[in-house]
């Protein structure tokens, strides 16, 4: 299960403010299930958890498992929310080190730097260590089909497939929207393999249709229970919203009591693209008509020896939200040693989850203390039927708060400002 850990910032809040917070979020969850809010052309997101599509979570899986049994690397090439998913996945159900059995996955089309470009078909041409060439595909995201990062990366890995295998086309798979943008005109033009991402699913929100089902697939994770822990989540939402609703109101509380900032953090560096996700999902949504709390991603301890001062002391317009694995696997334990030198022998015995969640604890109190409203969300384990149900409680959570802001969580109209900008340098015609 996923619970929620309000206490300590509702220490912080008067019990009125939250009660009203409380009503405000209510209300705004009815709007989301009566499609009766901003956007409602949006919540596909909900439509795909209510009515599973078994077939197409087969037909995802089934082209994985023959790209697993084929490729060295696989390109995810995408950006915003069309790769945020997959990585935060990714990350955190696969090792750390080595991608065991499958392919490597590599990112791009996420940025425009040519360095990292030229590295990484440096990096694709140069043959494995046995001699051999190596087998390269790439999954090209964009529902727009038309994002200048993603499809500039594109044309150049497309353009090298093309002139490197003789089986190119089975080696380029695109997901996009069913109809427009210059993807489909590449799609049609060469018959590449297409996954359709619903017009009624945003970006920041379609982790859970081919968007991310397949890069997860390839990378070996189960996508059905990934898939069904969400659903699962929905389904118990839909009959008890209370967890939901206290979480939603009290983020939305502390925002109305001056918070101006929500910072993620996790001990676990596996959560680290999750919180990347969540700071996405939540950014794009609540960033509207100067609202919304800027989310910022941590990753403890490290960073608390980076701007742990800050938070501890600086000026007081922080939350935190810590993303907790209550049930991480023991793992390394600490062995006691003649002479305690380094006197650590005072943690012989423990296991590094232990003395990790300690500096949780610790971090919180500290935190708390120096007047840090904490809200802790805590995974039992770390597992796809976990991350499924998270994945949705972050984004019911994110539509209903920001519909307590009287704003649309599923449109990002300020994204478009320096694009506009970039393509006036550019010379773009028409811009
Ligand atoms: O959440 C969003 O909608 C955005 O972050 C998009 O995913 C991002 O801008 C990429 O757009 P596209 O998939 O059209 O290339």
């Amino acid at each position: 299960m996923i619970r929620f850990d309000h206490s300590s910032a509702h220490t912080f809040l008067e019990p009125d403010a939250l009660q009203k917070a409380f009503e405000q979020a209510k209300t705004a969850f009815g709007k989301v299930q009566s499609k009766t809010g901003h956007g409602p052309e949006w919540l596909g997101w909900r439509d795909i958890l209510s009515d599973p599509n078994d077939a197409l979570l087969s037909e995802v899986d089934s082209l994985a498992q023959s790209i697993r049994n084929d490729a060295d690397v696989f390109i995810v090439c995408g950006i915003g929310g069309s790769y945020l998913g997959a990585r935060a996945v990714i990350d955190a159900l696969t090792p750390h080190f080595g991608a065991g059995k499958g392919p490597e996955i590599i990112y791009a089309g996420h940025h425009m730097s040519g360095t990292y470009l030229r590295d990484l078909m440096n990096y694709l041409k140069a043959p494995k260590a046995d001699g051999s060439p190596k087998s390269v595909y790439v999954n090209v995201i964009s529902k727009s089909g038309t994002t200048t990062e993603t499809a500039l990366a594109f044309r150049v890995i497309r353009k090298w497939i093309h002139e490197t295998y003789d089986d190119a086309k089975k080696r380029i798979v695109c997901t996009t929207s069913q109809s427009g943008g210059a993807l489909n005109k590449l799609i049609d033009a060469n018959d590449y393999k297409k996954f359709v991402l619903p017009d009624d699913v945003g970006g920041r929100f379609s982790v859970l249709t081919p968007v991310g089902l397949l890069p997860i697939a390839v990378a070996g994770v189960d996508i059905r229970n990934l898939f069904y822990g969400a659903v699962s989540a929905y389904n118990e939402i839909e009959k008890n919203p209370d967890d939901l609703l206290t979480y939603a109101s009290t983020r939305l509380a502390l925002y109305n009591s001056g918070k101006a900032m929500d910072m993620i953090a996790s001990f676990e560096p596996e959560l680290g693209g999750m919180g990347g996700w969540m700071q996405q999902l939540f950014g794009e949504s609540e960033g509207k008509n100067g609202k919304g709390m800027f989310p910022v991603l941590l990753g403890f301890s490290t960073d608390l020896h980076s701007v742990g001062q800050m938070v501890q002391e600086g000026q007081r317009n922080m939350m935190e939200t810590f993303l907790v694995v209550d049930n991480a696997p023991k793992a390394i334990i600490v062995e006691e040693e003649d002479g305690d030198t380094d006197g650590l022998n005072y943690l012989a015995g423990k296991s590094f989850h232990e003395i990790n969640s300690k500096a949780y604890l610790g971090t919180r109190e500290a935190h708390v203390e120096g007047g840090v409203p904490c809200i802790s969300i805590h995974f039992d384990k770390l597992d796809e039927e976990h991350v499924g149900r998270f994945i949705y409680l972050c984004e019911i959570a994110i539509a209903v708060y920001v519909y307590c802001l009287d704003e649309n969580p599923f449109d990002q109209p300020g994204v478009e400002a320096y694009k506009k900008a970039m393509f006036r340098l550019l010379g773009k015609p028409g811009a």
